[in-house]
């Protein structure tokens, strides 16, 4: 595979070229002439013809010929030196280059994995905090509804209604933990992708089939939980750009690698005119790649979209 710098940077010269063939080339002209030279006499010829115009000096005109090649001699050499130093500066910056790209790599797939556990933190906190205050909250209600409402109609209805207040509240922290990290994903996969599949068809109208193959082997938590996030970028710019009508989600496993393939019958559209702010696309190609893998992203402007992400049999579940 081209390193990321040669995809950026023009090919150099693939066949270098010698130095002395050339000064040998130059030795055989120069010798080649020297003979021709003596054997027409042509320094003679040259004198007899040029005496008519001694005035123009025309015999001189060898020597200033001679040392304008010295000239030429002297500027080619300063041209390649200048050729070479840009020549290493470019090579510099190209060892550069692919050391930011791989660094820029490093840190994407660091922040991904901080943000996948920050996630699973903040998930629990709100699942054992927050919700077990709350619950506790709507417990003591329930005692002081009992306590003191049977004879207080008013009190009664006003706890009644703050106790729907919190069971909405308890409603929504479920959901938000359920979005930060679904308890399904210790579940497997294909758990995870099912009941992701389930919740897109509730909140849209769109059909969606999951295939998933029989032979894919769990996958280690950190390949589920990325494909996971995967299957759920994608559902999630289908569901607010697409305006699709079916979905197929797969998920096969072939010799060597599995394949995940999230295909829609909308939109479709322009990938080379993504906007810079755009980070959903960015983010998957980077998880692919966190996969030991590859995104191929296959659309165009009404034509649907398929998002295929490869990605090889991780050691352990092979
Ligand atoms: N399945 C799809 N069907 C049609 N258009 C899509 C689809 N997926 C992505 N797009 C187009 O590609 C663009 C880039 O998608 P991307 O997910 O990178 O960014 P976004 O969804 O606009 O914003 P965000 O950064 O919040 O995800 C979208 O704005 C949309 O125009
Ligand atoms: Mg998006």
């Amino acid at each position: 595979m081209p390193s990321p710098s040669a995809q950026l940077l023009p090919a150099s010269p693939s066949t270098p070229l010698s130095p002395w063939q050339d000064v040998a080339l130059a030795a055989v002209i120069t010798l080649a002439c020297a003979t021709l030279a003596a054997h027409f006499e042509l320094s003679e010829a040259i004198f007899r013809n040029t005496r008519r115009w001694e005035h123009f000096q025309l015999d001189e005109w060898p020597v200033a010929a001679f040392v304008l090649a010295l000239c030429f001699v002297w500027i080619s050499w300063r041209r390649s030196q200048q050729a070479f130093l840009q020549l290493e500066a470019r090579r510099a910056a190209e060892r550069r280059l692919a050391a930011a790209l791989v660094e820029n790599r490093e840190l994407a797939q660091q922040h991904l994995h901080v943000q996948e556990a920050e996630r699973k933190h903040l998930a629990r906190e709100l699942h054992d905090e927050l919700g077990q205050h709350l619950s506790a909250i709507r417990l003591e209600l329930s005692f002081v509804r009992m306590r003191w409402g049977t004879d207080n109609p008013e009190l009664r209805e006003k706890v009644q209604s703050v106790q729907e207040t919190i069971d909405g509240v308890i409603g929504l922290v479920r959901d938000l933990v359920a979005r930060l990290r679904p308890v399904v994903l210790d579940m497997g996969i294909a758990s995870a992708l099912e009941w992701l599949i389930c919740e897109f068809r509730m909140s849209s109208e769109v059909t969606c089939d999951l295939q998933i193959d029989e032979q894919v082997a769990d996958l280690d938590p950190w390949q589920t939980s990325t494909v996971f996030r995967l299957v759920q970028e994608s559902l999630t710019n289908i569901g607010r750009h697409a305006r699709a009508r079916n979905v197929q989600v797969s998920l096969q496993r072939q010799s060597d690698a599995y394949v995940l393939t999230v295909s829609d019958d909308g939109l479709g559209f322009d990938p080379t005119k993504i906007g810079i702010k755009s980070l959903g696309l960015q983010g998957m190609r980077e998880r692919a790649e966190m996969l030991g893998g590859q995104l191929d992203l296959r659309t165009r402007p009404g034509d649907g979209t398929s998002i295929i992400v490869t990605f090889p049999i991780s050691a352990a579940t092979a």
